[in-house]
């Protein structure tokens, strides 16, 4: 996607092929900043402190910390090492382990001197693979926006968190669809929710959205009950960071309410994600996804630009007041109306994806 008329991807390698650099996304939207990361410890780094973060981006960059590691050591021990070190970086979105797990399989059956080259590349091959993905996302989504249109009448759809091209290498999940409408010429419009405590939604989708011209409009997290009640969505339409087998969803926290309010004013509710998202090991998501709990301060605090321009951050709490912050929830498969994905939409239930995915029936 473009920015300022430059065209970008979240991730891109230096030409002397040692190290990579990265949108930081936690000087976005007041900073447009790129970083480099050296080591696989700046990656995991990076994937912590949410310089980069949403499920695809973290496991294209988690693919290239796997690489540097086999740079720095490419001894057994650190196949394994290197692994668990990344492994542990962000728990619940699952395309971390994907490509960790992608990598490893390689890596295993070649010699410590082969290791690096076939890592680098096949953590090149996993970004381009991520954009192919999220276009055929867009693709199959597109109807879905195309039938909601009513004569004259502007689409109105909802979106928790980020899952743009900023959460992706290229495109987005949740906003791939949504791109190639405006792109072709529907009347769009997205309510953006907020996301607190991160703000992705204000910070990030609103972004993203503003520079490639869709209209959209950020509402408070609590906002999207209300305008369901009265008519004003089309369609709610989110990522994921994990999907059953089952289809049960996780991702960023509040979307279940949101699904709650769409289930019970009848708007649909749409999950976009690519197969890597799915973790096939599991079905019940409620009780078998782990919820990573980040810093309370990320509640407690709040970072915005001062009027010259400067970055603040204030602690917006009663002083004493404890704070608890689980950073993903899981809607259950009978709140999505369907699974879009890189092979296409099905429902949210084992037969559905199975369907699509016949090689793991
Ligand atoms: O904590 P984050 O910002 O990494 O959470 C991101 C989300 O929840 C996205 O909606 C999710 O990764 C799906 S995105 C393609």
């Amino acid at each position: 996607m473009k920015i300022h008329g430059q065209y970008y991807r979240t991730i891109w390698t230096d030409a002397d092929g040692v190290s990579i650099h990265v949108i930081d996304q936690t000087k976005l939207p007041h900073a447009f900043e790129t970083v480099p990361l050296t080591s696989s410890q700046t990656v995991a780094e990076a994937i912590v402190t949410m310089v980069v973060r949403g499920a695809p981006l973290i496991g294209a960059t988690a693919a290239y910390g796997y690489a540097m590691a086999m740079r720095e050591d490419s001894s057994d021990a650190n196949v394994d090492a290197a692994y668990q070190f990344l492994f542990e970086t962000r728990p619940t979105a699952v395309n971390l382990r994907w490509a960790l797990d992608d990598l490893k399989a390689r890596l295993a059956v070649l010699s410590p001197a082969e290791r690096f080259a076939a890592a680098w590349q096949r953590a090149g091959q996993i970004c381009d693979e991520d954009v192919a993905i999220c276009e055929a996302i867009g693709k199959a989504g597109l109807p879905l926006i195309e039938t909601a249109q009513k004569p004259g009448k502007t689409v109105n759809i909802l979106t928790h968190c980020n899952a743009g091209w900023l959460a992706c290498v290229d495109w987005g999940t949740a906003l791939a669809p949504i791109y190639m409408a405006h792109d072709a010429g529907i009347a769009v419009h997205v309510w953006v929710d907020e996301t607190r405590p991160r703000n992705q939604g204000a910070s990030l989708t609103a972004y993203e959205l503003g520079a490639h011209g869709v209209p959209h409009t950020v509402i408070p997290d609590n906002t999207g009950g209300h305008l369901m009640q009265h008519g004003m969505v089309d369609l709610c339409i989110v990522g994921t960071d994990r999907t059953t087998a089952r289809g049960d969803v996780c991702n960023k926290i509040g979307t279940y309410l949101k699904a709650l309010a769409a289930h019970a004013n009848n708007v649909p509710f749409y999950v976009a994600l690519p197969h890597t998202t799915i973790d096939w090991t599991i079905e019940d998501g409620v009780r078998e996804i782990p919820i990573e709990e980040r810093s309370a301060r990320e509640v407690t605090h709040m970072t915005g630009r001062l009027p010259d321009g400067t970055l603040a951050t204030v602690d917006i709490m009663a002083p004493g007041s404890k704070a608890l912050n689980y950073a993903f929830d899981v809607t259950p498969a009978h709140l999505v109306t369907a699974l879009v994905t890189d092979r296409g939409v099905c429902a949210a239930t084992a037969e559905g994806l199975k369907g699509l995915f016949p090689e793991r029936g």
